[in-house]
């Protein structure tokens, strides 16, 4: 049911790799389909090679016209359902916001990403005014260092976290190897041979600690809408 949206008008921002990431850990729970509206469609590639998880569906998107359709079918029949978007504004952009239940905005720690990630949020307003309805949001850190960080990572990262009106994930998503290797192996990060990928286990704790906080914030929602619809 709930439909999880990926979107920054940033190219390289870490949409599709926390996209797909995401959809293969909540596969591991329940059906998921992730609709991949990428115009390179990486998804749909990986999809094609060995290794995608018999309860995770790939639907290609081709154009806004069928995004709307696309989005009811798949939250019909499956528990989750994952959007890639692309890196740029558009109409299926707001199409794909408008009926999330959670938008995740990944962002560097860069400036361009988070100018970006800004206007994503001020867009979000937007849809939000244009359906009247709450359209919970919350921005991700992606390809962060393991190892120390820069000061403008530093600095960016609190200018986010310390702003009490917006929403950050709480974990980042570091950069790893196995998370740029499933696009070339195919398969999840846990079919992966340790010997063969650096950092295996701790990219595995990393993917749950970003599926757990996933489930939590959208519990969390939904419990806030039920209050409000009660009051
Ligand atoms: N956590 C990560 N660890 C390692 N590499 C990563 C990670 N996230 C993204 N990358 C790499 O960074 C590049 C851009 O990532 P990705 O394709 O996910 O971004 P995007 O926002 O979907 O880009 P676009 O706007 O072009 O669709 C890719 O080469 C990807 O392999
Ligand atoms: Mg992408």
């Amino acid at each position: 049911m709930p439909v999880i949206t990926f979107a920054n008008s940033k190219g390289g921002s870490g949409k599709t790799t926390s996209a797909l990431l995401l959809a293969c850990a909540l596969a591991e729970l329940k059906p998921t389909t992730i609709i991949d509206a990428d115009p390179r469609h990486p998804v749909t590639t990986w999809g094609k090679m060995d290794g995608k998880p018999d309860n995770l569906t790939v639907v290609t998107n081709d154009s806004e016209r069928t995004i709307l359709d696309e989005i009811e079918a798949a939250s019909e029949k499956d528990p989750f359902v994952i959007i890639d978007l692309e890196g740029t504004a558009s109409r299926l952009m707001s199409y794909a916001i408008s009926q999330s239940d959670l938008v995740i905005i990944p962002l560097k720690e860069q400036q361009q990403d988070a100018m970006a990630a800004l206007d994503v949020i001020q867009e979000i307003h937007r849809d939000m005014k244009a359906t009247r309805r709450k359209i919970p949001y919350a921005t991700l850190f992606t390809q962060s260092k393991a190892a120390v960080k820069s000061r403008t990572a530093k600095h960016i990262a609190m200018q986010f976290r310390e702003n009490p009106k917006i929403d950050c994930f709480t974990i980042e998503i570091f950069e790893r190897d196995a998370f740029a290797a499933m696009f070339t192996i195919g398969g999840t990060i846990r079919d992966m041979n340790p010997s063969k990928v650096g950092g295996l286990d701790k990219a595995i704790l990393n993917l749950e600690g970003f599926r757990d906080e996933v489930i939590a914030k959208l519990r969390a929602n939904r419990e806030a809408q039920a209050t409000s619809e009660v009051a």
